[in-house]
């Protein structure tokens, strides 16, 4: 097999993603395939919110291979890596639903913590093993949130890399866990470490259990669209592409050991996302009746709820050059259309687990 390439370097222009049949993993994957030359291997368990179809368009591609596996089987990882020589580590592979880390923490710690760490330590000993060269370009990028530090006030300036962690949610411990891991291996060990922790991301192939596909699939549907509490919390809202090519602009250029915060400038409160989606709604598919805005009903808050996420993109920003390009606006119609035009994929979605789980958790 051939191995090397032509400067001299043991590596190959191969990247090793996990988590990359999920919402973000597989819009970075699209892009990277579009945009360059580089070769992905994909591990990804296939979780509930993991799904294949999402990169059907490449499936035959000769640069992308598909590996059906857990990060936590350091035996998988480790043939990987040496089948594979990848040159970075793009890790998404996570469980990212903050209700469902409510409702049952366990799959959480097992993949965002004891999975990263396996990862991290098939990664520690496949790096240990190259020349001081190809140690030094190696990069193991660790995509993680804003969540992990916790909630602002009203009047509070944006979380900047330098914020003390003060993670809220189950979820959000098990992120700030693999994050502390990450740091650990570079200060410890030395591997060429990035973090960067992102804001809420919407866009297309993204599971309807998180707000925006939620509320266009409800909205589209005629049912209740269900806003915790007084719908006054406040996310920090990206669109998925954007966060695809900051994450490309950090495994480029970014410093290693070093954390950059992604955002997308863009502070809204979840009823003005809820109002604007019912909006678009009802301007591309109007149903003659009452506007969408009559089926918000506001239902029990979510426990522990942070109240405000903003995200200080300036590190990024000076850095790497890096900010993003798309406007709310042009991003959330975008969004709603995409929704609208890929009912088989959202009817594969929303059969199967997805119906349990609303059935669980919307039955009381
Ligand atoms: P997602 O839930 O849509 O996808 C997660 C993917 O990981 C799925 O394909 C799933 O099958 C896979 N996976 C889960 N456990 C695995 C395991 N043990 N081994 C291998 N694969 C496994 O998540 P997402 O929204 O695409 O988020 C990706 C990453 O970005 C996560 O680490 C998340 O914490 C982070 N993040 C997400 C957001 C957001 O708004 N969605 C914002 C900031 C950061
Ligand atoms: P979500 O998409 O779950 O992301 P996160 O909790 O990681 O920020 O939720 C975004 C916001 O929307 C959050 O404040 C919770 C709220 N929300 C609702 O009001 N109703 C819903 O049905 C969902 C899923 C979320």
């Amino acid at each position: 097999m051939e191995s090397g390439s032509a400067d001299g370097t043991n590596m190959r222009d191969t990247i090793l993603v996990t988590g990359g049949c999920g919402f973000i993993g597989s819009n970075f994957i699209l892009q990277r395939m579009q945009a360059d030359a580089t070769s992905v291997v994909n591990l990804d368990k296939l979780t509930y919110a993991g799904n294949p179809r999402n990169l059907e368009s490449i499936a035959n591609n000769g640069r992308y291979e598909f590996v059906h596996g857990d990060i936590g089987d350091r035996t998988a990882v480790r043939q990987l890596l040496t089948r594979h020589e990848p040159r970075a580590i793009v890790h998404f592979a996570a469980e990212s639903h903050v209700d469902r880390s409510i409702h049952g923490p366990d799959d959480f710690i097992r993949t965002n913590v004891d999975g990263t760490f396996a990862l991290l330590e098939e990664a520690r000993a496949y790096w240990s093993g190259f020349p001081e060269q190809d140690r030094q370009r190696f990069r193991f990028l660790h995509v993680s949130t804003d969540e992990v530090y916790g909630s602002l006030g009203p009047n509070d300036p944006p979380f900047r890399e330098t914020t003390q962690y003060a993670p809220n949610s189950p979820y959000a411990a098990s992120k700030a866990a693999s994050d502390h891991l990450v740091r650990a291996y570079h200060h410890t060990y030395g591997l060429p470490t990035l973090t960067t922790n992102c804001s809420n991301n919407y866009g297309p192939f993204q599971f309807p259990e998180k707000l925006i596909p939620l509320m266009i699939l409800h909205a589209r549907d005629g049912k209740p669209l269900p806003v915790y509490g007084d719908g006054k919390n406040v996310r920090d809202w990206l669109y998925v592409e954007d966060h695809c090519e900051a994450i490309a602009a950090v495994l480029r250029n970014g410093r290693a050991s070093e954390t950059y915060n992604i955002g997308g400038w863009n502070e809204k409160p979840n009823i003005e996302i809820v109002e604007t989606v019912c909006d678009l709604l009802d301007e591309m598919t109007p149903s003659g009746k009452d506007s969408r805005r009559s089926l918000i009903t506001f239902v029990k808050d979510r426990p522990g709820h942070d109240r405000r996420y903003a995200m200080d993109g300036r590190k990024i920003e000076r850095e790497l050059g890096w900010k993003p390009k798309e406007t709310f606006e042009s991003g959330i119609r975008k969004t709603v259309r995409w929704y609208l035009e890929h009912e088989e994929w959202v009817r594969d979605v929303t059969s199967g687990g997805y119906r349990q789980w609303i059935a669980m958790h919307y039955s009381s």
